[in-house]
């Protein structure tokens, strides 16, 4: 078993830039747990994070734009669906670190100047709407984009691929470290962490439990159905391992993930999503996001109804920030009231 302390050792060793607010809070829900008269809720704030509304993706990018510092880049390249919370948080932080910023966004139902689109337009970094889809033929768009930007004198990176995932399971390991630190301040042990996640967060948090041998287990609810998931999650964990110099071997037995939520498609909103949206601002403040948090929360309250999870049982949910988005689904959401 690794202490805390040296494995917060291992992860500073690792390339990275100062972007966000660390340590991100954990906060108890006690109203929310007993709207559902179920487990003991806290809510691990990577909402936030600081940079631009917050988010997950300000810990992943501490590693990411890190790599890309050391490499020598001068310019970012990055790409994802239009309403992408990634792509937002990277706008902000090239500015904050004066980097050039390229933004290829997949053509999509939400590809209006509304949320994380009208954010990113003022950033004032390079966004243009192109036509292939979300993950393996944008990526090549990005590449061919970073070839020119070469062949102009500019020091491309492209945010893309196991890289960015692997570096996003090296920021969860981290995070997995900070909430160990913050359990002891509280004095709880987890049952469990929950989060909207199919790619780095979840592999590190699997990494970061396993390393620690903590009592927590991980479940991701996934936002978006991926082939071979089992498989991109273990080896970005066990990447991160390698990078971090440990010794876990994350199994596909330790990755517990589950399509459940997702309704119809990736972006649309469901029912039970903007249910479990409405109840947690009533009765904690905190505003999910319709894309991806506001599905976790549902799976988490499904969970709690089918008896999952019971009153004796600690659960923390990672709120992975997304809010931005809500203001591009007025039109739902308006509906819906
Ligand atoms: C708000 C929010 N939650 C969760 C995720 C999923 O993270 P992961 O890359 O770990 O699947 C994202 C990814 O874009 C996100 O923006």
């Amino acid at each position: 078993m690794e202490a805390i302390e040296q494995l917060i050792q291992r992860v500073a060793q690792i390339p990275q830039v100062k972007l966000g607010h660390f340590p991100t809070p954990l906060e108890e829900c006690p109203r929310l747990s007993e709207a559902l008269g179920g487990p003991r809720i806290f809510i691990k704030r990577e909402d936030c994070s600081g940079l631009a509304f917050g988010g997950n993706k300000v810990r992943q990018l501490t590693f990411t734009l890190g790599d890309a510092v050391a490499q020598g880049a001068d310019t970012i390249v990055h790409g994802a669906a239009s309403q992408s919370n990634h792509c937002r948080q990277a706008a902000a932080a090239c500015g904050k670190l004066g980097l050039n910023c390229y933004l290829r966004l997949a053509r999509d139902h939400k590809s209006i100047p509304q949320g994380n689109l009208l954010l990113d337009k003022l950033a004032g970094v390079d966004v243009e709407i192109v036509d292939a889809s979300f993950g393996p033929e944008l990526d090549v768009v990005k590449h061919k984009l970073a070839k020119k930007l070469e062949l102009e004198g500019l020091k491309p990176y492209v945010v893309a691929g196991p890289r960015s995932t692997m570096l996003a399971a090296v920021a969860f390991t981290w995070c997995i470290a900070e909430i160990a630190q913050q359990q002891e301040q509280l004095g709880i042990d987890a049952d469990w962490i929950y989060t909207c996640s199919v790619g780095g967060t979840q592999a590190g948090l699997v990494l970061g439990t396993k390393t620690l041998d903590l009592k927590m287990k991980p479940f991701g609810i996934a936002p978006i159905r991926w082939e071979n998931k089992h498989e991109r999650l273990r080896t970005a964990a066990n990447s991160a391992a390698d990078l971090l110099e440990l010794d876990t071997q994350v199994m596909d037995a330790d990755i517990q993930n589950t399509d459940d939520y997702i309704g119809q498609a990736y972006g649309y909103l469901t029912p039970e999503g903007i249910d479990a949206l409405k109840l947690v601002v009533k009765t904690e403040g905190i505003f999910l996001d319709p894309v991806y948090t506001a599905k976790a929360m549902a799976g988490l309250i499904d969970h709690i109804q089918q008896g999952k999870l019971g009153r004796d049982d600690t659960v923390i949910f990672l709120h992975t920030g997304g809010t931005p988005a809500l203001f591009a689904y007025q039109e739902e959401l308006v509906a819906d009231l």
